[in-house]
């Protein structure tokens, strides 16, 4: 994927920038609260039970906060947590080995999961349902089966693409929780919280600027308020101000919708090489030289939120808001085709 944007919701190496940042337990998580309310109660009743927690499935697009969940969870559990991704694991004994190593009670967190090989997802079936793995050793006619006893554990798996999880797995995850794009009001909170941490002073107005041009996403809100910081340390001011955040905006490309260069060519090759749409991810990927996941996975699901795209059976179609934002002419849609 991309990786050298600001706006990128990929961790890009700042992983241990981002870490400090990240809020350690449930109570300093801000916004989903809906999801923080589930997994308050599931983890209250596993610790009261002394039960593991059923395996949960975090579903929503990248820079919402899966990682930091799943380790508030081990935190809230008093478990470890054991961090490794679907790409990752190549062979059904990569994934034996790791889970062989658990302790009761432990989470093993799987980024990217619908990512992982079929052979690999199989044996995680019997894992997650039994704690139990079935693996087979030799190959031809002296192949065998042998099973191993695992301790009792939560998986924590996290998606981009929640529709690339087939059923059998699927059904495995005891709770499936879908993260969405935060509301202004939790990013500015978060853009407080972060200023606080990175100790820097902003005013109400910038904050509340910063919160509308991250796409709904703390990973890049926290980004750009670093970039932000940056501007306020050359210019000299103790304070960040909206002046501070709109000269940072100029520079990066990024617009009052908090879209980039990169958004605005997506929209502008579908508008002028193909007339609006619909046009396949395929096509806008060859024209623009973008990759199709990047495209999907990163830069549209926030596009089609804020209505600049839809998605029909035929294809992406610019809307008129892209056609008004980026000032073209709108002429109305062609129907037959959408
Ligand atoms: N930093 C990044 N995401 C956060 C969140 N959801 N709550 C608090 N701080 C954060």
């Amino acid at each position: 994927m991309e990786n050298n944007r600001v706006l990128s919701p990929d961790e890009n190496g700042e992983e241990y920038l981002i870490k400090n940042l990240r809020p350690k337990s449930i109570d300093e998580y801000i916004g989903q609260d809906d999801i923080k309310k589930s997994l308050n109660i599931s983890i209250k009743a596993a610790l009261k039970r002394k039960e593991t927690l059923d395996h949960i499935l975090l579903a929503g697009p990248p820079g919402l906060g899966k990682t930091t969940l799943s380790n508030i969870i081990a935190h809230e559990l008093s478990s470890n947590i054991y961090i490794t991704s679907g790409p990752v694991i190549e062979k059904q004994g990569d994934l034996a080995a790791m889970l062989t190593q658990l302790e009761r009670g432990d989470v093993l967190f799987i980024d990217e999961i619908h990512r992982l090989g079929k052979s690999v997802e199989e044996i995680l079936y019997s894992a997650m349902e039994d704690f139990q793995l079935d693996i087979m050793i030799g190959k031809g006619p002296s192949a065998r089966s042998i099973r191993i006893e695992i301790n009792p554990f939560t998986l924590v798996g996290a998606t981009t693409r929640s529709g690339l999880i087939g059923a059998p797995l699927r059904n495995r995850f005891g709770m499936i929780l879908e993260i969405d794009f935060y509301d202004e009001i939790s990013l500015k909170k978060i853009i407080n919280r972060s200023s606080n941490i990175l100790d820097v002073e902003i005013n109400s107005e910038a904050a509340e600027l910063i919160s509308k041009i991250s796409r709904g996403t703390p990973r890049i809100a926290n980004r750009i308020l670093r970039r932000v910081r940056d501007m306020a340390t050359v210019d000299k001011k103790n304070v960040i101000d909206i002046q501070t955040v709109k000269k940072t905006m100029d520079i990066l490309g990024i617009d009052m919708y908090g879209l980039d260069n990169t958004d605005r060519k997506i929209l502008n090759i579908i508008i002028k090489n193909y007339y609006g749409g619909p046009v396949g991810i395929k096509a806008v990927s060859a024209s623009t030289g973008i990759e199709s996941e990047t495209i999907s996975e990163v830069y549209e699901p926030y596009l089609l939120q804020r209505g600049f795209l839809i998605r029909t059976q035929r294809g992406r179609c610019a809307t008129e808001k892209a056609y008004k934002h980026l000032r073209i002419k709108y002429e109305g849609k062609n129907t037959s085709l959408w």
